[in-house]
């Protein structure tokens, strides 16, 4: 059977309605990046951190998976063990569509961890009566379970692995501007793997890619998920 990896990014929730990064000047909602996604913006000012992990939690809970999350469930039960999804989501989307085999490289919005002593807990059991939750095995303070910047991603072991042993790598949804998922095209195209991406605007990681759709996630992954079922079986 043929390895089938798959990265996504922002791109393939936006038709969820959960808005992409690069769309507003760098700003989200209304943020500058580096204030509500570093340490150092945390120490600086946990309150409107919380505050915009929050409302971008709220968001994730109320958006549903669109057409193209579940096409990559359909991937996922036909390729079995063979099918790895990388995300660089963290908005669990792919999980509620059904996807199991999940690497969530950035972390995700259902969960916190103690930035004292690392225990973790879901979100939805947070108190937030004090603005800043927090733990309830040390007093230190909760912060969302998101890598942010100048931080190392998650399972990067594991993605190297499996994108030197992938046939084909699916590139959906991303700017192709971030590392170290930005480079994750290489490290398959040099291990022989054959590359293709959907995205709205060119990626900037083009020259990597064997094949481009420019186009909607949710009305171009069905499409290309359909076909590596007929041409490449799987269950
Ligand atoms: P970006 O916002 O950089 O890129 C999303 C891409 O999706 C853009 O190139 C859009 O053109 C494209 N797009 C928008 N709607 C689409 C649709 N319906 N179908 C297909 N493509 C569409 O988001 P990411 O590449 O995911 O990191 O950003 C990577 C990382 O940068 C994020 O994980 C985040 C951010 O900083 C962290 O939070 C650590």
């Amino acid at each position: 059977m043929k390895n089938i990896t798959v990265l996504t990014g922002a791109g393939i929730s936006a038709e969820s309605g959960i808005r992409t990064f690069r769309d507003s000047d760098g700003l989200w909602e209304n943020h500058r990046v580096e204030d509500v996604a570093s340490p150092q913006g945390f120490a600086k000012n946990p309150v409107l951190v919380w505050d915009f992990y929050k409302a971008r939690y709220q968001q994730s809970l109320d958006a549903e998976p669109n057409p193209a999350h579940y096409a990559l469930t359909r991937l996922e039960e036909h390729f079995g063990d063979s099918f790895n999804l990388i995300t660089q989501n963290v908005d669990g989307l792919h999980i509620r569509a059904g996807n199991t085999r999940v690497y969530e490289m950035h972390g995700r919005l259902a969960m916190a961890f103690c930035s004292s002593c690392r225990s973790k807990t879901a979100t939805s059991e947070l108190d937030f009566s004090q603005k800043i939750p927090i733990c309830t095995t040390c007093g230190g303070n909760m912060r969302a379970d998101i890598v942010w910047f100048g931080e190392i991603p998650y399972y990067l072991y594991e993605i190297d692995e499996i994108l030197k042993n992938t046939d084909f790598l699916l590139i959906l949804g991303t700017s192709g501007v971030v590392y170290p998922a930005a480079g994750f095209v290489m490290t398959a195209k040099i291990f022989g793997a054959t590359t293709i991406a959907v995205n709205l605007e060119e990626p900037e990681n083009r020259r990597y890619l064997d094949e481009f759709y420019p186009g909607k996630c949710g009305e171009l992954v069905p499409q290309i998920v359909d076909k590596l079922i007929q041409n490449y079986g799987g269950r």
